[in-house]
């Protein structure tokens, strides 16, 4: 019996093909595991109402970890349109299979490395390495949204809080409420797995990110938890920022940032700032982390333009199979995995489209494996 089972799933549009070019790195390092398909995306929301089905659910809980590629999503309304005719109407809603994953899961880390491979001539400036651990169950991602308003929640509104005058009298339909929910517990793991990361890392300081100043009530607490901490790590510094300055000085002193962590919303809007000071969507890497169950993916979306063509970049996958490899444990492989990128990159021979290139996604797949 193999070593691991790998949940293997493509799901849309160019997600086979990045997928496909992973699996050849794989193979090459030898990694003792068994692949296991699993049907997700847009085909079977039309098809079954359902873009992650239960059995792909149940292969999740019983694999050791998860690549998957990507999926094409749509907007309820036109997500309905598109469903087997035979099934509408009757209360199928597309939901989005990343963040279920994310929830049934309970994949509450977001962890996004954000690292320049020199010779990359996409790299916005060379020397940045750090990562960025988003919070990934809750914030204003909670779900708690209303619009039109409930009558019986403006009053208690009104009630309690004398910000919320401008808008007591408004009529219920011309407003809406999102509302931002932050917790002590989903606060605190995921401040402690980015020193964890830092201190197993060696990397020297931790910078946590929010909005304190503003949204006092939940992000004052994040912060508050985060100096709370930061206590049982004496060997790594913390710092803070607000996420605005933050962009600012990702952008400007970016060698001063080595593990970033943020609330939900502030840690999905940095995380693609990052993406694109290395690269863009053909380098962004993502592991959704949870205590026993992982998923790792490009952060990329289905590129339906390019499906099937074999056309786009890989490295992202290939990267987050880095992530899985060194989340398994096998630090080693992990290790010959990201050097065998970096000399791919710096040689520049192979180059797709995104790189300024002609290479396709397999033979960038073939070049790294070729340097294993
Ligand atoms: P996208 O990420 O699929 O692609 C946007 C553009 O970026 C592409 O047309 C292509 O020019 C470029 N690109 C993407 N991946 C690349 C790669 N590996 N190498 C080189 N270039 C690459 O975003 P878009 O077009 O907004 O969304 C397409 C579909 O994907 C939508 O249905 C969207 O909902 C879904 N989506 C899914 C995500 C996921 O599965 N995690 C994330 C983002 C979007
Ligand atoms: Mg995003």
């Amino acid at each position: 019996m193999a070593k691991y089972k790998i949940a293997w799933l493509p799901g849309d549009g160019i997600g086979k093909d990045v997928l496909d070019a992973t699996k050849i790195v794989l193979d090459q390092l030898q990694l003792d595991a068994e692949y296991i398909h699993g049907d997700i995306g847009w085909e079977f929301w039309c098809k079954e109402g359902d873009a992650l089905p239960v059995r792909t659910i149940e292969l999740l809980q019983k694999t050791d970890a998860a690549m998957f590629g990507a999926i094409t999503s749509k907007p309820v309304k036109a997500a309905e349109k598109e469903l087997n005719p035979a099934m509408q109407g009757k209360g199928y809603v597309y939901r989005s299979p990343i963040v279920r994953m994310r929830q049934l899961l309970d994949l509450y880390i977001c962890l996004r490395p954000c690292k320049a491979y020199p010779g990359n001539p996409l790299n916005y400036k060379e020397g940045i390495d750090f990562v960025v651990f988003r919070e990934n169950t809750e914030d204003l991602y909670a779900g708690v949204e209303f619009g039109p308003v409930p009558a019986e929640l403006s009053q208690v509104l009104a009630k309690l809080s004398k910000n919320f005058d401008p808008f007591k009298d408004l009529p219920l339909d011309k407003y809406a409420i999102s509302c931002k929910v932050n917790t002590a517990a989903g606060s605190e793991r995921i401040i402690r797995a980015a020193f964890e990361y830092a201190r197993k890392f060696k990397r020297p300081k931790v910078t946590v990110v929010h909005k304190a100043n503003v949204v006092r009530a939940t992000d004052g607490l994040f912060l508050d938890i985060a100096k709370e901490v930061a206590k049982a790590y004496p060997d790594i510094q913390m710092d803070d920022a607000n996420v605005d300055a933050m962009c600012m000085w990702l952008l400007k002193s970016t060698a001063n940032y080595h593990v970033l962590v943020a609330p939900n919303l502030y840690g999905d809007i940095i995380s693609d700032l990052c993406a694109q000071l290395v690269g863009g969507l053909g380098f962004g890497c993502s592991g959704n982390i949870g205590v026993k169950r992982a998923v790792f993916e490009p952060t990329h979306g289905s590129a339906p333009k390019y499906a099937g063509m074999y056309k786009v970049n890989p490295i992202a996958s290939i990267l987050a199979a880095k992530m899985m490899l060194e989340w398994l444990g096998e630090a080693e492989k992990a290790t010959a995995l990201e050097a065998s990128v970096a000399a791919v990159i710096k040689e520049g021979k192979v180059r797709t489209y995104d790189m300024g290139g002609i290479s396709s996604t397999l033979d960038m797949g073939k070049a790294i494996a070729a340097k294993l």
